[in-house]
């Protein structure tokens, strides 16, 4: 893609909660794009969507708008199981597309997005890992490349959801949700994972029996560094993330972003928000930002790659295959193709 000066017209597979989230966020905040098509299974959903970012074209195919002459660029906000075949198409269309995480529903699709990727010899993939825009995330990130902390010797990662259906299990979480946390700890670390065991437990009776809402991995990685991330998505009293790299001489852990101390009902206290659409904001916007200018471009977004989504799967994979096992599982780490700066 040459450069483009106009607005890049981006078209929104997706208006559910995020999609509606990254057409307003583009249509408010980031004034080189504009939001030209929207596309739902459920077109009550576009046409709320349309309403208020004025979106001229509106799909019900997704197929249709990836091919659309009118649409630059894409971005994937369907469900987990459409992703790889929306990214699959966006590649044959030679369009740039920041699918949201994960990658894929499994590591096997994400390795055919990969190769297809590879084939075509030209990234335009990018994944919806926010946290690498997340002015905390890459505080934390800078400290530790700043070598201030000696050698890197244990990622701990928590990230905590108020509230999940009933019935999710074990698998969907670290399909669904985890993937954020085994991307952050590569990214701030710079290591793959080696190994990992994977324990969890239902937190409420009321959940049904298959539910694993409570998770805590416990990774080695290929660097000589530990990893334990706990994922707790029906915690209740609200969203909340954090990550910390704890090094040789001193640890570095992000703050929770709090605006104001809260004095009322006899308790000094700060907010926290209910989801990820607040904490995350500012990550959004600079994602969208960082990805509309490199597409613009033609170039590479700073962004997680189509190998870190299939790499954060693998990580996955073996997570799924230890929650069933009950015993630890290796986690394969194929050799970075040159693509990816291997
Ligand atoms: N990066 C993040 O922080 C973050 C946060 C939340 C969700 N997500 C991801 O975003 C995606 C969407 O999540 P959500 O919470 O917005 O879900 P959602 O259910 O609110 O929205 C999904 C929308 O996709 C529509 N849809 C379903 N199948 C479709 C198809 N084949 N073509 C077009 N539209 C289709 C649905 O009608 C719905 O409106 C998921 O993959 C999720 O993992 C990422």
């Amino acid at each position: 893609m040459s450069t483009i000066t106009r607005p890049l017209a981006i078209g929104v597979i997706g208006t559910g909660n995020m999609g509606a989230r990254h057409a307003l966020n583009l249509h408010r905040y980031v004034g080189a794009a504009r939001v030209a098509a929207l596309c739902d299974t459920d077109p009550a959903r576009t046409q709320a969507v349309a309403a208020q970012c004025g979106a001229p074209h509106r799909f019900d195919d997704p197929l249709q708008l990836i091919s659309a002459a009118e649409v630059d660029a894409i971005i994937i906000t369907s469900p987990d199981a459409t992703h790889a075949d929306l990214a699959l198409a966006c590649l044959r269309a030679g369009k740039p597309a920041l699918c949201e995480k994960p990658l894929a529903n499994s590591l096997a699709e994400s390795g055919r997005v990969v190769e297809a990727e590879l084939s075509l010899g030209r990234r335009l993939l990018t994944v919806g890992f926010m946290r690498r825009f997340d002015p905390q995330h890459r505080a934390v990130r800078e400290v530790v490349a700043s070598g201030e902390l000696g050698r890197p010797l244990l990622y701990k990662g928590v990230h905590r959801n108020a509230s999940i259906p009933s019935s999710v299990s074990g698998e969907v979480v670290l399909t669904n949700s985890a993937g954020h946390d085994f991307d952050a700890m590569r990214w701030l670390l710079g290591q793959e994972a080696a190994e990992v065991y994977v324990l969890g437990v239902r937190s409420r009776d009321s959940f049904s029996p298959e539910t694993r809402d409570m998770l805590l991995a416990q990774i080695a990685l290929r660097g000589d560094c530990l990893a334990t991330i706990e994922v707790y998505v029906a915690a209740d009293y609200g969203y909340e993330v954090s990550a910390e790299v704890v090094g040789q001489r001193g640890t570095a852990v992000t703050l929770q972003p709090d605006l104001a101390l809260t004095r009322a009902r006899q308790a000094r206290g700060v907010y926290v928000p209910t989801d990820w659409l607040g904490r995350f904001q500012e990550a959004y916007v600079a994602e969208l930002a960082d990805w509309v200018e490199a597409a613009k471009r033609g170039s590479i977004a700073a962004g997680a790659s189509a190998w870190d989504g299939y790499m954060a799967l693998q990580v996955t994979d073996a997570c799924i295959r230890s929650l069933r096992s009950g015993a630890p599982a290796a986690v394969d780490a194929p050799a970075r193709p040159e693509l990816y700066g291997g």
